[in-house]
């Protein structure tokens, strides 16, 4: 059975005598028991911070999405990257993060890890099997994110995977821009994948939400158990709304993916553009890889100006019409957010100039692309 068959099908209730297509959303705290002997099992939710049966439902979806072992659930995407990596460290670890990370990631990394005795070593995202030489006795963990964020390089998740599986290294990868959809890293033998539901999923800008896919039981089992610990809890009625969002996320990944690479073709040719930085175009740097690993792009690019000077660069990102200017993305509506590329760095970009990045939204693409044109022409 495709995907899109599983995710219309999975998490919903049996037929009866007028049943309901979806499942039902229970709010809970205290579980109640018939009988004191029952109290303790362990075979048996004992209480509701360790979630429902709309919580199991949708774990069994993100596991099916990419193939795992299991999946554990989090109110946010960023709580689905730091409580894998806080679940695979311990004091006087090492830990190998990509430049191109997920800015509250890398503060995760930095400030938190720190805290802990946990070092954390930036890499650049294009080292691919070089890694190694970074690869030390006490490193744990190789964190990856392809593309990136902002900049959108995409990395040879094979070649560091081989190096570390070679020393005992465990590799987790941020993959909320593939949605799962067009990327699957746990299948090229990366450890936990984890996502940002938040977007997609969520795909209507009202609810937080994050899940961490494991590709083994054991690993599964330590997420879960550090998430049990720190008391990660989410509310059923989010979990249900992720889960509700899983049936529609094919249909709408593929239209604001088209979108996207309509604009991002556009855009080549601009007279104000200088770089558009979209994996699936040919111009990408690290296009072959982008071949090779995926199997589609998603509704995230980035611009590059030409000589436009910041201020400009301010004046076109407020006169934009239907691109809201916010954070996240995989929303109905279109959003735009503008950086330095350089962000703080260690292995400096390439890139001049400020940074813009569109989040393409169910808009229609030749609408988006007249409120692009009229924005470059109201600063002109
Ligand atoms: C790549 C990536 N990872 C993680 C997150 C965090 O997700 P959330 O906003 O649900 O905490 C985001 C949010 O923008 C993101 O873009």
């Amino acid at each position: 059975m495709k995907r899109a068959t599983k995710f219309t099908h999975m998490g919903r209730p049996k037929a009866g005598l007028g049943t309901a297509v979806n499942p039902s959303v229970t709010r809970a705290s205290t579980l109640l028991f018939e009988r004191a002997e029952d109290l303790y099992r362990s075979d048996v939710r004992g209480y509701g911070r360790h979630g429902a049966d709309v919580h199991d439902k949708l774990a069994e979806m993100f596991t099916e999405l990419e193939g795992g072992a299991g999946s554990v659930l989090f109110p946010s995407g960023l709580a689905a990257c730091t409580y894998p990596i806080l679940a695979c460290v311990k004091a006087g670890d090492h830990v190998l993060l990509t430049d191109s990370a997920y800015g509250p990631t890398r503060k995760f990394c930095e400030g938190y890890l720190t805290k802990m005795g946990v070092e954390t070593e930036l890499y650049d995202p294009r080292i691919g099997a070089n890694i190694t030489t970074l690869i030390r006795p006490n490193t744990a963990v190789i964190l990856l994110e392809s593309p990136g964020s902002l900049t959108l390089e995409i990395q040879d998740v094979p070649a560091i995977v081989d190096a570390a599986k070679a020393h005992n290294v465990i590799t987790i990868i941020d993959n909320t821009w593939s949605g799962g959809l067009v990327y699957q890293p746990l299948q090229m033998g990366v450890d936990i994948s984890c996502h940002a539901a938040t977007k997609y999923f969520g795909g209507h800008s009202d609810v937080m939400f994050g899940a961490a896919i494991a590709r083994t039981k054991s690993l599964h089992s330590k997420i879960s158990t550090t998430a049990k610990l720190f008391g990660n809890a989410s509310s059923p009625d989010d979990a249900y709304q992720i889960l509700r969002g899983f049936r529609t996320v094919m249909p709408r990944f593929t239209q604001q993916s088209e979108t996207a690479l309509a604009l991002a073709t556009w855009l080549t040719d601009h007279p104000k553009v200088q770089t558009v930085l979209h994996p699936a175009l040919p111009s990408h740097p690290d296009h072959t890889l982008w071949q090779r690993d995926f199997c589609g792009s998603a509704c995230l690019f980035s611009i590059v100006t030409k000589d436009m000077p910041s201020d400009d660069v301010l004046a076109f990102v407020n006169a934009l019409k239907l691109f809201g200017i916010g954070y996240s993305y995989g929303g109905f509506e279109s959003l735009v957010i503008h950086c330095d590329p350089q962000l703080k760095r260690a292995h400096k970009t390439t890139l001049s100039g400020p940074l813009i990045r569109f989040a393409c939204g169910l808009e229609h693409a030749d609408d988006l692309k007249d409120d692009i044109e009229q924005a470059f022409n109201a600063i002109s």
